[in-house]
């Protein structure tokens, strides 16, 4: 069972110091609020969140018990290599589901991890000024055990869990320290070198590059082909013939085929 403690998960740093909250209105606004005082890789896990946020200001639904609601406070980020976090906890996530499952998760730009076409995981990483002070909230929500029934019932077409698309039942606390371990061995690359070194093996799990996509900012919507991400976790999108850098924070992307 998840519940706050220390020294629950196997990682150096990250999840050392774990604070768990049966109900929270978001684990990103908790540590938004109190990052300040709490130590580098300090987590907030929550049993139900009743604001839980997404990307682009939507709104993140919750179900107890089903799925898992953690955010990580990572303080000492560069910040020229800051706007490259959601890459990084992109691809530390799917690597740590592929580890736990056997099976293929890939990234919808910027940092929707998919299985087999549906959404199975959103995350979104926030930044705080603090007086001198900067820090960085990872919020990650991953669908674990919900079924079928209960993506029709929310109308989430596109969504999906763990257990849906890999028939794996797994823990949500197994859930949390995979990533959270596949995070720490990412996030010392990271720190030392920028998202650079990583670039390669998000493109490989990235399923927009080389294909048409919808890029939806506010209401104006166009249309072009992926040509390519880049290291400041930016899109290159090519409009008949002109390419344009399409950064994470203004839009949204969606190809012609359903979600993917
Ligand atoms: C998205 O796909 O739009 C991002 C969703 C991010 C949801 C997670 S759940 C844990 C953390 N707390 C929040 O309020 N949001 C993130």
């Amino acid at each position: 069972m998840l519940q706050t403690g220390t020294k629950r998960f196997r990682t150096r740093i990250l999840g050392q110091n774990c604070l768990y909250f049966k109900e929270l209105d978001s684990t990103n606004t908790y540590l938004k609020e109190h990052g300040g005082s709490l130590a580098h890789g300090t987590t907030v896990i929550a049993g139900r969140q009743t604001q839980g946020r997404g990307r682009l200001g939507r709104a993140w639904s919750s179900d107890e018990h089903t799925a898992l609601y953690m955010s990580v406070l990572l303080k000492n980020i560069p910040q020229p290599i800051s706007q490259s976090l959601p890459s990084l906890c992109g691809l530390a996530t799917v690597k740590a589901l592929e580890k736990l499952t056997g099976r293929e998760f890939l990234i919808k730009w910027p940092n929707d991890v998919i299985c087999l076409g549906k959404k199975v995981v959103g995350i979104l990483c926030e930044g705080r000024l603090c007086g001198e002070q900067s820090y960085y909230v990872c919020g990650i929500g991953v669908n674990v055990l919900q079924d079928r029934a209960f993506f029709a019932r929310n109308g989430l077409d596109h969504g999906g869990s763990i257990l849906t698309q890999t028939h794996r039942v797994k823990t949500l606390e197994a859930v949390a320290e995979s990533i959270l371990i596949e995070l720490e061995a990412l996030l010392d690359v990271f720190v030392q070198e920028g998202f650079m070194p990583l670039l390669p093996a998000y493109k490989r799990h990235c399923v927009n590059i080389g294909r048409e996509v919808r890029v939806i900012t506010g209401e104006t919507e166009q249309h072009g082909i992926c040509v390519d991400v880049c290291a400041d976790g930016s899109m290159l999108v090519d409009f008949c013939g002109q390419t344009k850098k399409i950064c994470a924070g203004e839009a949204s992307v969606r190809g012609f085929y359903g979600y993917v």
